[in-house]
């Protein structure tokens, strides 16, 4: 089985260069985007010996899902871009794979038929709904109400993005739209039968911890907020009532030079002090990246442009084979970390010595 590396081979022969480079791509000199990836290799795991087992259970609890393995796919628009098959063969390999998936609201394929073919792999599909907060309260309230009737299990409210990142590959290739045939399919219909540009994305800076409150009196559903980075916002959240957090740059194509998220986890992890899990995404490629975000603080990470790469390599069979080789990778961590669950891994096995 390939490695994500591999795969990313692959993907990037088969794909048109310009959808390749908005997957790969990220803001400024992509710094951030590299320094996900570096600072996980500069951690060292000091694994403990003697104490390991032969039946390893990775399985976690997070807000009232279960999943099979701390490795939930990361919410990225335009699946169709990457496969015909887009979000569905995606949803289809993560449902069967029995972890979360966090579908954008940026999606080719509607909330609804994401919906449809997760329940035909599993009869309790753990989705999670990604929402950019629109300004337009009406119209934020319409598409929550979407995402509740086709049954997601928590909102993830992207707030990294008060206006889109600068992305030079994409103005490069003049990149900014979909093709013709493609649309964002959760914001058809929803403002005056407008078909759903991209454009139709607000990013607005005036969003304030006050749409939090009130989306929280709009639903029950869990809120995690995604994209914290400050410590002092993550303690913000916590005070605001919110259900989780997700320690992410955005794969690091908001702003650029913002600390990798494997850096900044531990100053979050110590302000939550343990009151809401944090997920951890950005520049995990490999088993042992998994072990280092869970032994510094977090109880799960997601997989932005891997499963990308699956899906663009081969449809629904190459996102199932990222997330197996990822979870595989993870388990032969443990197990030569003499770790025998996720609970095991503590941030003394992790240093730095660089
Ligand atoms: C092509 C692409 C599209 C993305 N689209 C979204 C999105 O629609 N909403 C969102 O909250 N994050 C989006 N992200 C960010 C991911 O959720 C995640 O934070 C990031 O990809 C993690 O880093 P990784 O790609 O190194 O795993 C996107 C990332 C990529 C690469």
């Amino acid at each position: 089985m390939s490695s994500v590396a591999e795969f990313e081979e692959t993907a990037r022969e088969r794909l048109d260069p310009v959808y390749y480079d908005f997957f790969a791509g990220a803001a400024g000199d992509e710094i951030t985007a590299r320094s996900n990836v570096d600072s996980f290799a500069r951690l060292c795991l000091l694994p403990r010996v003697l104490r390991g087992s032969d039946k390893r259970d990775l399985t976690i609890e997070l807000l009232g899902s279960r999943a099979s393995m701390p490795i939930l796919v990361a919410p990225t628009a335009f699946h169709r871009l990457a496969h015909p098959d887009g979000e569905l063969a995606t949803v289809r390999a993560a449902m069967a794979a029995d972890t979360v998936m966090i579908v954008s609201m940026a999606a080719t394929t509607a909330i609804e038929d994401v919906a449809a073919a997760a329940l035909e792999v599993t009869p309790e599909p753990e989705l999670w709904f990604q929402l950019y907060l629109q300004p337009d309260l009406d119209f934020s309230e319409a598409i929550v109400r979407r995402a509740e009737r086709a049954g997601v299990k928590a909102l993830v409210v992207t707030v990294d993005s008060p206006v889109l990142g600068r992305r030079e590959r994409d103005d490069r290739h003049g990149f900014h739209d979909l093709p013709p045939g493609m649309v964002v399919e959760n914001l058809r219909n929803l403002r005056g039968g407008e078909p759903g540009h991209v454009r139709q994305i607000a990013m607005s800076a005036e969003l304030s911890w006050e749409h939090i409150a009130w989306l929280r009196q709009l639903t029950a559903l869990p809120i995690l907020l995604k994209g914290v980075l400050h410590p002092e916002d993550a303690r913000l959240a916590v005070r605001h009532g919110v259900a989780g957090l997700i320690v992410s740059n955005h794969g690091g194509r908001q702003l650029d030079t913002v600390p990798a998220t494997i850096d900044a986890l531990p100053e979050i992890a110590e302000a939550v002090a343990g009151a809401v899990p944090l997920i951890l995404d950005g520049g995990v490629r490999r088993g042992t990246d998994v072990a280092k975000a869970l032994a510094l603080g977090a109880s799960a990470v997601g997989l932005g442009r891997p499963v990308l790469w699956g899906l663009a390599a081969a449809g629904q069979d190459g996102v199932a084979r990222v997330l197996e080789r990822v979870r595989e990778e993870f388990d032969h961590t443990l197990a030569l970390c003499g770790a025998a669950s996720p609970l095991d891994l503590t941030a003394d096995l992790v240093r730095s010595y660089r």
